[in-house]
């Protein structure tokens, strides 16, 4: 299969990273021979149609900053739409940043590669947010598969979860820790005793928080991910603006330990169902599948012949938001 990654940060770099590591076991398990044939950054594209060299894409990357300086294929300045118009490839992994003003420039290159009969796999939550309806229909249209496991909650299963394991149950709701950093910041609030602004500060300098932390304070990443839960498991035709959210910025040490008095954490809770689309900080039982501390992401499918269901796993990473990405590529491979 001839794959093109669009974005070669954390999550491009550690899909490399997982071929390098994974490509031989993936051919002799599934007869899928990976072959990276295109990587784009905002510098230009690295381009081999017999293969990129992982391990000299890789460190080309690291050494420059910048895919054009790939020796002998960098192409300096050409464009992500450019990419996709000259190479030829069968699937296209989307992992640009998410941006929820307007999506782009993922939903260009994602409508781009379906009208062109490509598959795609994206971890990027903007255009799923902003144009689900719009980025389903282009792939029922032009026949292609699109697949999106890893723009909710990085490596924890859900979406993939909902449609096959639980493929013979009605999903009735959805409530979850959809943030992981925002999980992190309440978790050592309750623990510390500390400020919010203290906490915050801190998970910058860990590299959990982004400098600018907005989307996942303010609960933005969060709503994002439960757009995306409506539309592809609870069939709810929503979009961003359904969703209301209200962020952790507010919560106090006092409030976090007049809950802790009585039994409860804190935890900023999305929640999917025909009533409700919301995102806000609630309390949850101290010792409830909900009290996971650090990073963690964790939500319960409640259905309708399962009764509750709950999946937990790490909402971020490289390699980890990258098996998520693996896993929709492999099953793209066995469903074609
Ligand atoms: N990181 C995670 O753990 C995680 C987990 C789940 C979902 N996600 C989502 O996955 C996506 C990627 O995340 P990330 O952490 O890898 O982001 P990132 O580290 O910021 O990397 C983004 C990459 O996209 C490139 N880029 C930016 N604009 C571009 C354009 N117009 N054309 C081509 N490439 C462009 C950047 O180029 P330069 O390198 O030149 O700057 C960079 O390589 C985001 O949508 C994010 O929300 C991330």
């Amino acid at each position: 299969m001839n794959i093109c990654i669009m974005g070669f940060g954390s999550v491009g770099q550690g899909v490399a990273r997982v071929f390098q590591m994974k490509k031989e076991q993936i051919k002799e398990d599934h007869g899928l021979d990976l072959n990276l044939i295109a990587a784009v950054d905002r510098s230009g594209a690295a381009v081999n149609l017999e293969g990129l060299d992982l391990n000299l894409l890789l460190e080309t990357k690291k050494s420059t900053g910048k895919l054009s300086e790939y020796p002998e294929n960098g192409a300096e300045g050409i464009s992500g739409v450019e990419i996709l118009e000259e190479v030829d490839y069968d699937c296209l992994i989307e992992v640009t940043p998410t941006n929820i003003e307007d999506g782009e420039p993922a939903r260009s290159h994602i409508l781009k590669a379906m009208q062109d009969g490509k598959h795609v796999v994206t971890s990027n939550k903007g255009p799923l947010a902003l144009n689900f309806r719009e980025l389903a229909d282009s792939a029922q249209k032009n026949n292609v598969q699109f697949k999106y496991e890893a723009s909710v909650g990085g490596a924890m299963p859900i979406i993939n979860f909902a449609h096959e394991t639980l493929s013979g149950c009605r999903i009735e709701s959805i409530y979850g820790i959809l943030n992981g950093t925002t999980n992190y910041i309440l978790s050592r609030m309750a623990k510390e005793g500390s400020s919010y602004e203290q906490t915050l500060n801190e998970a910058k300098e860990l590299g959990i928080a982004e400098t600018d932390p907005t989307q996942d304070v303010e609960g933005e990443d969060a709503a994002c991910k439960v757009v995306i839960l409506a539309n592809s498991i609870l069939k709810i035709d929503a979009t961003y603006q359904d969703v209301e959210v209200r962020g952790i910025s507010q919560i106090t040490p006092e409030s976090i330990s007049l809950a802790k008095k009585e039994g409860y954490l804190i935890k900023l809770i999305g929640e999917v169902s025909e009533d409700a689309l919301e995102v806000s900080p609630r309390l949850v039982k101290e010792g409830s599948p909900f009290a996971v501390d650090g990073t963690l992401n964790v939500a319960t499918l409640k259905t309708d012949l399962a009764d509750d269901v709950t999946v937990v796993g790490k909402g971020a990473g490289s390699l980890e938001t990258a098996s998520a990405i693996m896993s929709d590529i492999i099953s793209i491979w066995k469903t074609n």
